[in-house]
């Protein structure tokens, strides 16, 4: 049984989408377990450029199979500009993508309410991605989610269809902004839409547990990270589905007895999109720096991303909430001209240590990071394929990162390209993997 989740250890863009793409060789199938097409996996092969949102990273590997699990929330003109992109682009889809009957479908009108409910004057702007991400997880919670089954059965969606969007009217009269969505055409579109979807669609809890049975092996692809789940996040900055290593289950169907192994990514630094507490965030130069070496920029909507130092306290956190057996270091060739390299080793409030994560935003707030610094390596590490060609700094850098967060680096990223990547020789990545 070789079944292995693998997810962001912080607020997303780890650079997983890489990871994914590399490691799917090793997999028969890549599972999606939450989230929509507020995730952005960006993967170049060659002079080809692939930003993922809904499709798992899988796809680019011809003869791989890629679920989409029920756990997702499904915008169907999104997924269909990808599947067309991806297919003009030479990717074969259609044939090796299979879409869960029971994962929710996303709906203009939810863009619509996150748009009001993000702008209102009074409320905490989370600032999300835009996609009505949030109040369409609401609908599922609120059990007036419409799935894909339904959008499949057209007698069923347009009564269920018509009901739901009957309240999201009276909702939207109430608050002024009607007059901006015109319901019975958008029926019409999901109609047509529902007809495209038909062929990928079927019991995708089935499929999965059938093959695992059946000897093949999953990657389990998570999207956003850790610090961005539902429950173990920066509560109300996070998203609004369970994108730590427990939503594989919940968002595939696969029973947590056959899942083998949980492996995070991080950068070597840290970054944040959107509002939210974050402790290491650097302020100054320094994260100007980090952000231009790092083109750190918001995949899908182009936001520069907040950036920061190595957070050792908060990698316990995650590890602790899922389970990590080995850590996959990305961008580390960003950090290749710093002086000095700050690792954050433990939280204060004034002179009392905190222990653990606290839950709400005003006490992470409150906290102080300690820093040690380490020395910089000065050299260029990027594209580097073996550890021992690494400089002796950057490998002290990796050792001091394992250290202070008790979790093995297993894999190491120094480009975009799927060669420019170290596997760590007897890790338990390496074993998890073979
Ligand atoms: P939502 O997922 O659009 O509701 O956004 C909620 C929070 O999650 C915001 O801070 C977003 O910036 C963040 N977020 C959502 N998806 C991603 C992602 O793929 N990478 C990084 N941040 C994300």
């Amino acid at each position: 049984m070789r079944n292995v989740i693998i997810l962001g250890s912080q607020w997303g863009d780890e650079g997983k989408g890489k990871i994914v793409d590399v490691l799917a060789e090793r997999f028969d199938i890549v599972a999606r377990y939450q989230g929509g097409h507020n995730a952005g996996h960006t993967v170049f092969i060659g002079e080809k450029k692939f930003v993922l949102k809904l499709i798992p990273s899988g796809i680019l590997r011809p003869g791989k199979t890629a679920v989409i699990g029920n756990g997702l929330v499904i915008d169907p003109v999104a997924l269909f500009t990808e599947i067309d992109a991806l297919e003009s682009a030479g990717v074969k889809v259609t044939d090796s993508l299979f879409i869960s009957n029971r994962a929710h479908v996303l709906f203009p009108v939810h863009r619509m309410m996150e748009g009001m409910s993000e702008g209102r004057p009074g409320r905490v702007s989370i600032g999300t991605t835009s996609r009505g991400i949030g109040p369409c997880y609401e609908d599922k919670a609120g059990r007036r989610g419409i799935r894909v089954a339904d959008l499949l059965d057209r007698e069923a969606f347009r009564a269920q269809y018509d009901s739901v969007m009957e309240e999201k009217a009276a909702i939207a009269k109430a608050l002024g902004i009607y007059d901006e969505l015109d319901f019975a055409r958008i029926r019409d579109q999901y109609e047509a839409l529902a007809e495209r979807i038909r062929p990928m669609v079927c019991d995708t809890a089935l499929l999965l547990n059938q093959a695992i049975a059946a000897g093949k092996t999953v990657m389990f692809e998570g999207a956003q990270g850790t610090m961005l789940d539902l429950d173990h996040g920066t509560y109300p900055f996070v998203t609004s589905s369970s994108a730590s290593a427990g939503g594989a289950c919940t968002g595939t169907g696969v029973p947590p007895t056959r899942i083998s192994g949980v492996i995070g990514v991080s950068k070597a630094y840290i970054t944040r999109v959107g509002g939210g507490p974050f402790p290491t965030e650097a302020l100054d130069g320094e994260g100007e720096a980090i952000r231009k070496r790092g083109n750190e920029f918001g995949a899908v909507t182009g936001r520069p991303r907040r950036c920061g130092w190595f957070d050792a306290p908060l990698m316990r956190y995650t590890a602790a909430i899922n389970g990590f057996d080995s850590l996959v270091v990305t961008k580390l060739d960003v950090l290749d001209e710093f002086d000095h390299i700050r690792v954050c080793v433990g939280y204060r409030v004034g002179d009392r240590s905190v222990v653990g994560m606290p839950p709400t935003v005003a006490e992470i707030a409150a906290m102080e990071p300690v820093y040690e610094c380490l020395p910089g390596w000065r050299t260029q590490t990027f594209g580097i394929d073996s550890y021992d060609a690494l400089p002796a700094k950057a490998k002290d850098y990796i050792a001091f990162l394992e250290q202070k967060s008790g979790v093995e680096v297993g894999c190491i990223s120094t480009g975009p390209e799927r060669n420019q990547t170290i596997v760590r020789a007897g890790s338990r990545f390496e074993r998890l993997l073979s």
